[in-house]
């Protein structure tokens, strides 16, 4: 099942948030973001276990895929997928979605090309000394 995030699931999506980026709950207060209207936290709940989050912030026309992980045991079961289905479904069809991904992130580069993200700009040494791709889906109805 996918939902916003509560108050409840903040501890899981640090333990997991630490995983892609170092301090993660220090840098991230999910209480005070989450207070911002543009700001969401999804999360995939599967037998009442948070297995995977995604965080984007929208403004306007534009969105922001912020993270998404999902728990090592349960990747490629589609949990990314249904995160992102979600996000896009529940979103402004006029928005265009934006992201960063690190050049050899296969997976996620992957998952982001089934969901019509193209490359659209490569930042050197974005993630310390490897490049970043930035990606980009076009609004449906352009
Ligand atoms: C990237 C990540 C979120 C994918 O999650 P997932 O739930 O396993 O992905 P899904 O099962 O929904 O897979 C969807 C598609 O992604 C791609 N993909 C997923 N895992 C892959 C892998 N190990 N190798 C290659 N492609 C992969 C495939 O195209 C897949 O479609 P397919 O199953 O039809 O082949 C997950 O690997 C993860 O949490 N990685 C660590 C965090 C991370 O890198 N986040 C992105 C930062 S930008």
């Amino acid at each position: 099942m996918i939902r916003e995030a509560e108050l409840k699931d903040y501890h899981a999506i640090y333990e997991m948030g630490e995983k892609l980026h170092e301090n993660y709950s220090k840098k991230y207060d999910l209480v005070k973001l989450t207070e911002q209207e543009y700001f969401h936290v999804l999360v995939y709940e599967k037998e009442k276990k948070i297995i995977g989050f995604l965080t984007y912030s929208s403004v306007l026309d534009s969105t922001d895929v912020l993270d998404i992980f999902v728990l090592p045991t349960h990747r490629q079961e589609k949990v990314a997928t249904s995160l992102l289905d979600y996000m896009i479904t529940n979103a402004n069809p006029k928005t265009t979605f934006i992201l960063e991904v690190a050049v050899d992130n296969l997976p996620a580069i992957n998952l982001y090309q089934k969901f019509g993200f193209k490359v659209i700009h490569t930042r050197k040494k974005y993630y310390g000394k490897k490049d970043a791709y930035v990606m980009e889906r076009e609004a449906v109805n352009e």
